[in-house]
């Protein structure tokens, strides 16, 4: 199979341990009778279908020749991966199996003329955009793909929640990135009142080769008013510790897993106390597209330039920066070149007049600039402009700044009014509140407690410090109005 349309099809395998626990948790918490219909979504070579044949087999005593004859079906849109099912279905009986319940077909699209009493695999994990020619026809058929950058995973729990009969159930490993992304929003409210139990494996990479932040996710056909989540999880089965979570405190533009008794706490803080966002603004870095060409550290200066890699910049255009993402408190001896004036792009005859040096530097650098934003650089209103016009005048002056991602809050107060900062976030309070207080809340256990709780997990630990999860940060020292000082 190419890598095309393994890229296409969203082919990666999943492990055996994780789907014995899943077909377990499906089968064993309920009473099997013998006719239920399993479907393997997505087969691949079969592992959910072999297995889940396997274990009903055993858990009704029923021939494994008639389980898979009977009761297992499954579907791949790859005919090889099909045959590759069937085959290794067959392995698992001493008979000639004579009739399998094989479907080559897309799974979103086929009309399946019959519902299930339980849907299991790992489906595909493609984003829209890559799905050529398939794109306009989801978006049109799928609620849960009709806006924003989604992916083929949402269509599949939202075709299996429609394929399931009445007491039917779904048990999907996914990413989680519809937890939280603008995108996921019509699935979050599509599965929302039919989840039974999250099981988050947060930065643990469950799969060989590939990266992928990944839940598994029960659902029942039935509505339900809450569930259970763990998060964090590894592969201790034998010690998941679940949170039970209430649907009615789950907020639509962004899941967050709070039990009730933390979420009390918040409630009690947010009646009381302002959020971060209202009491300081947020605010991007500097985002040039190109950074080695934009931000160097100088080999030495003169009155007049600064010079690196065999070039020299006019000092007058440069302002010192901080990189956020790396910045410990100490000094980077980084410079930003900054082609603008009151935050509009210096034109091109006076930049070349002004600053011939780094004119010359930039056009030396013009195609690579011109590459940025996937070749969209070449339309920007001057070729030497940065990536994003966020941070021209916010990045400047007093404020704290943050990483995007960290272990344990690491926020840095920057006095120096005319450095600037990039990959990363800063904070300015409003009103009169003192920065430094400000920084030392920010840094407090209940920032790293809240971040844990709400936020996104990354590989190694690291926690995203996104504005979006920043912004609704509540601390006692946040007070709704300023006290009275007199
Ligand atoms: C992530 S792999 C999982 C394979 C297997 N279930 C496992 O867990 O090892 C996804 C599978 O879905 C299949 N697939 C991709 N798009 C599909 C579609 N629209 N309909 C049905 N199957 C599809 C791929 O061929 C691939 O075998």
């Amino acid at each position: 199979m190419n890598a095309i349309i393994k890229k296409e099809n969203g082919i990666v395998f999943t492990p055996e341990w994780v789907v014995n626990f899943m077909v377990d948790e499906l089968l064993n918490n309920q009473e099997i009778k013998g006719d239920e219909t399993i479907l393997d979504a997505g087969c691949g070579e079969g592992v959910f279908a072999t297995i889940a044949a396997q274990k009903f087999s055993k858990l009704t005593g029923k021939k494994i020749k008639n389980v898979i004859e009977e009761n297992i079906y499954f579907t791949d849109i790859s005919e090889e991966y099909v045959e590759k099912t069937k085959q290794n279905l067959q392995k698992l009986s001493n008979s000639k199996i004579t009739k399998f319940n094989a479907i080559t077909d897309d799974f979103c699209f086929h009309d399946f003329n019959k519902k299930f009493s339980f849907i299991i695999g790992n489906p595909p994990y493609v984003r829209i955009q890559n799905l050529n020619g398939r794109k306009e026809k989801l978006q049109k058929s799928y609620i849960s793909a009709s806006s924003g950058s989604v992916d083929l995973y949402f269509c599949f729990f939202e075709q299996a929640l429609k394929l399931l009969n009445n007491n039917g159930k779904i048990a999907f490993i996914t990413p989680n990135s519809h937890f939280y992304s603008a995108a996921g929003k019509n699935l979050r409210d599509l599965l929302l009142p039919h989840l039974i139990k999250i099981i988050n494996f947060d930065h643990f990479q469950v799969f060989k080769d590939v990266t992928a932040y990944t839940a598994i996710s029960f659902l029942q056909k039935e509505e339900t008013d809450n569930f259970l989540y763990a998060g964090n999880f590894k592969n201790d089965f034998n010690n998941i510790k679940y949170k039970k979570i209430s649907a009615l405190n789950m907020r639509p533009h962004r899941w967050e897993f709070f039990d009730e008794k933390y979420l009390d706490n918040i409630v009690a803080l947010n009646k009381k106390y302002s959020t971060l966002n209202e009491i300081a603004e947020i605010h991007y870095g500097i985002a040039t597209l190109k950074d080695n060409i934009y931000i160097f550290s100088p080999k030495k200066k003169d009155k007049e330039f600064y010079y690196f890699n065999n070039f020299k910049i006019e000092k007058d255009l440069c302002v010192p920066i901080i990189k956020a993402s790396t910045y410990k408190g100490e000094a980077q001896n980084l410079f930003l070149i900054f082609p603008y004036k009151y935050e509009k792009i210096i034109p091109k005859n006076i930049f070349q007049k002004n600053y011939p040096k780094a004119y010359e530097y930039f056009l030396y650098h013009q195609d690579t600039l011109a590459m940025r934003d996937k070749g969209g650089g070449k339309n920007y209103e001057e070729f030497y402009a940065f990536g994003r016009n966020q941070g021209l005048k916010t990045s400047f002056g007093k404020k704290i700044i943050t990483s995007t991602m960290n272990l344990k809050p690491h926020f840095y107060v920057v006095e120096d009014e005319e450095m600037s900062f990039y990959a990363g976030y800063c904070i300015k309070p409003k009103n009169n509140t003192d920065i430094y207080e400000l920084c030392e809340v920010l840094n407090s256990n209940l920032m790293e407690k809240y971040i844990n709780s709400v936020s996104k997990s990354y590989r190694g630990g690291y926690k995203s410090y996104a504005k979006s999860f920043l912004k609704d940060f509540v601390h006692p020292q946040f007070y709704k109005s300023q006290p009275v000082l007199f």
